[in-house]
This record gives C-alpha cells, sequence and structure tokens, in this order.
C-alpha cells in the first residue's frame, strides 16, 4: 500500500499528462479533477484512470490539446464542442457557461459534445454551489448495463448530480450512478480481490453473481433496481437524445453532457432559500439513527469527511494501482517526488 500526499500526487500525475502531449494548464486541471477524487473517496474515479487516459491517448481518442470551444448558444442555453479533448475541461467549461446564464437570465442550460471522460460528475455541481446556484449535472455513458428485467448492454452508467447551496451548513451535494455500481467501483473491488453484494452484475448467461471478474468475461452491469432504470433513461434522454449524439447502443461517444445551473436569486430570495436548507440539513442530521447506526448524513458529508481525513494523512493507493501507474510514469520518465509505503 503507497500513502501519497495529495499536493505530489498532483504534480506527478500533471506531469505524466504533460510528458504525454498535454498542454501545462490542461494537464492540471486533470490532475486536480482526478486526486480530487481520490480526496473525496471516490477512487474509482481518481488517478487509478491514470492508465487508462494514457491507452486512450495512444489509441487517438483523446486528443490531449485539443480545447473545448462553444459550439452555440443563446441567452440561456450553450453547447460545447468537446474536440475530442479531455473531457474535464469541456465539463468546466459547460457549467461555467451555464452559471453565467444563470446569473443573468436566472437559468442556464449547457450540453456538450465529443467529449472524453468528465470523472467525478459532482465536480460540477460543486462549481455551481460556489456560486450559491443550484447545479445539476448528468452524462450519458457507452452501453454497460442492462434495462430492467434485461441482460443486454444497453444503457450506460448515466450518472447525475445534484449540489444545493446551503447557508451555514454545508451543501447537500447528491451524486450518484442510475446503475447499482458505477464500472470504476467495481473494477477497484476486483483489484481488492472483494465480492460485490447481489445485484449488481449479471453474469454472460444472464444469472446473477457477486464475482466482479464477470463482468469482464461477458457479463453487465445492473440498474439501481426499477428506479435507476427510470432514472437512467431520462440520462439517455438528456446526454444523448437532446445532444443528438445517439441513445442507447447507438451512442458511441464516451461522455453526452447536460449540465443548468439555476440561480436561486431569480426565484426567492437567496437568505430565505439558504435557511430553509440548512434547516433541513439540520433536521435529517438530527435524526434518530435507525438500528445498527449512530448518525444521519446528508449527501456530500461522506466525501467531505474523506476529504479531511486524506488532506491530513495523505491517500492510499494499493499496489496493483500504484504498479500501473508507475509503468506509466516510467515511459515518460516521470518519478513521483514524495510517497510512503
Ligand atoms: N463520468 C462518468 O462517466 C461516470 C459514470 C458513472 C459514475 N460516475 C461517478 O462515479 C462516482 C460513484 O458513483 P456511485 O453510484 O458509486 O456513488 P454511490 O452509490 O457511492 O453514491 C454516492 C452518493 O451517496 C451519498 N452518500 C453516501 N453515503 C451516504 C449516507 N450514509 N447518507 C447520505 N448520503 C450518502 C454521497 O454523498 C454521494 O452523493 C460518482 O462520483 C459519479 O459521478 C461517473
Amino acid at each position: 500500500m503507497h500513502r501519497v500526499e495529495a499536493g505530489p500526487l498532483r504534480r506527478f500525475t500533471s506531469q505524466i499528462f504533460a510528458a504525454a502531449g498535454t498542454p501545462a494548464d490542461i494537464a492540471d486541471t486533470v490532475a486536480e479533477f482526478l486526486v480530487r477524487a481520490n480526496l473525496c473517496g471516490v477512487d474509482s474515479h481518481g488517478v487509478i484512470r491514470i492508465p487508462e487516459y494514457i491507452e486512450e491517448i495512444d489509441a487517438g481518442h483523446v486528443k490531449p490539446s485539443e480545447r473545448p470551444r462553444i459550439a452555440k448558444q443563446t441567452a440561456t442555453t450553450g453547447m460545447i464542442d468537446g474536440r475530442w479533448g479531455f473531457g474535464q475541461p469541456s465539463g468546466v467549461m459547460a457549467m461555467e457557461l451555464a452559471v453565467k446564464k444563470a446569473r443573468k437570465h436566472g437559468v442556464g442550460t449547457v450540453l456538450a459534445v465529443r467529449t472524453n471522460h468528465i470523472g467525478r460528475v459532482a465536480d460540477y455541481t460543486e462549481l455551481a454551489v460556489r456560486h450559491n446556484m443550484i447545479g445539476i449535472a448528468m452524462t450519458n455513458c457507452g452501453p454497460a448495463v442492462a434495462p430492467w428485467q434485461g441482460m443486454d448492454k444497453l444503457l450506460g452508467t448515466n450518472p447525475m448530480s445534484f449540489g444545493i447551496p446551503a447557508g451555514k451548513e454545508d451543501p447537500i451535494i447528491a451524486d450518484f450512478a442510475t446503475s447499482a455500481s458505477s464500472e470504476g467501483k467495481i473494477r477497484v473491488m476486483r483489484t481488492k480481490g472483494m465480492a460485490l453484494p447481489p445485484g449488481w452484475v449479471l453474469d454472460r448467461d444472464g444469472g446473477p453473481s457477486t464475482d466482479p471478474a464477470v463482468l469482464y468475461e461477458g457479463g453487465v452491469l445492473q440498474t439501481f433496481g426499477i428506479r435507476g432504470y427510470m432514472l437512467n433513461l431520462v440520462v439517455e434522454t438528456l446526454g444523448g437524445a437532446l445532444t443528438g449524439e445517439g441513445v442507447s447502443d447507438e451512442f458511441k461517444g464516451v461522455n453526452g453532457i447536460f449540465m443548468q445551473a439555476i440561480n436561486v436569486k431569480h426565484f426567492t430570495s437567496l437568505r430565505s432559500f439558504t435557511a430553509s436548507i440548512d434547516k433541513m440539513v439540520k433536521k435529517m442530521r438530527s435524526s434518530r439513527p435507525a438500528k445498527g447506526f449512530t448518525e444521519v448524513l446528508v449527501p456530500g458529508d461522506p466525501e467531505r469527511r474523506t476529504m479531511r481525513e486524506r488532506e491530513l494523512n495523505g491517500i492510499e493507493i494499493n499496489d496493483a494501482i500504484w504498479d500501473s501507474i508507475m509503468q506509466v510514469a516510467k515511459r515518460f520518465g516521470v518519478k513521483p517526488q514524495t510517497t510512503g509505503a
């Protein structure tokens, strides 16, 4: 097991991408987002992705020096062309543009096409929350998930995130795949030799399994029950049909992006809104815990806690993941700065 501080890990990650032909500012953004995912405890979307992103550059799928552009816009809507560069700059541009439009007109809705993987979707709703706006972000993904009661790969893991600003309390940050699990989490569990909870995957014959390996041997992810199935179809619609990139197994992209910012001030006073959210957060936290639990949290709490702990004590990266990153780093002659076993 390796324990790495966030700062050196960020620099190390950025240097790898820069050595692979990425302009320094884009390499910094991608590194910042990957390491932030680790800090939040979402290791499936952290530096484990370095080898995959480099493979995508090698294959010509990620064009590291391309920058996103605004393809078209109105007062309240926008369309970003990611030009097949890294996904994170497209995601940032989309939500920043949505916030800008919402500041003036109350709501901004911005989609992005031809983008690569944008990572942890909450990063973008948190961006809206920093401007005291409600952020909504969704992205469809390549087919890996079966429809409810089906066994064919017809849907993406299709995550959605909602960010809600509070006043004195912490914001509510909901961020989840509409599949029973993200693929990345299963990848991490396979690396750690862990069994999956029931209901996450079907094997190649459509039978239930708790073995993460079946997913990579012709198996398929399941939706998060019937409710996950319905929400998944919504993400297909907004990220695939509305962007024009295609739905279900006709979607040949990586992430079709839908982002929206809602400016609270255009509907009610920010003060009364945040007071309501504060009250709601407090009420949830003051609920009597059910049997087997010691506390009640709000979405965003687990990530904030893990971030505080990891900023203090560093990020643990298991040997298999670290070795795969080091292989890529060696290829580019990049050395990590500070690591501890
Ligand atoms: N870009 C992509 O293509 C893509 C695809 C799929 C998933 N993802 C990302 O994968 C990540 C993991 O998704 P997931 O479905 O495994 O998430 P998950 O099932 O672990 O759910 C996480 C959410 O649940 C909240 N939560 C957890 N425990 C809680 C508790 N006790 N009380 C209240 N709230 C609690 C968290 O704050 C967070 O909002 C997300 O960041 C998602 O955006 C990205």
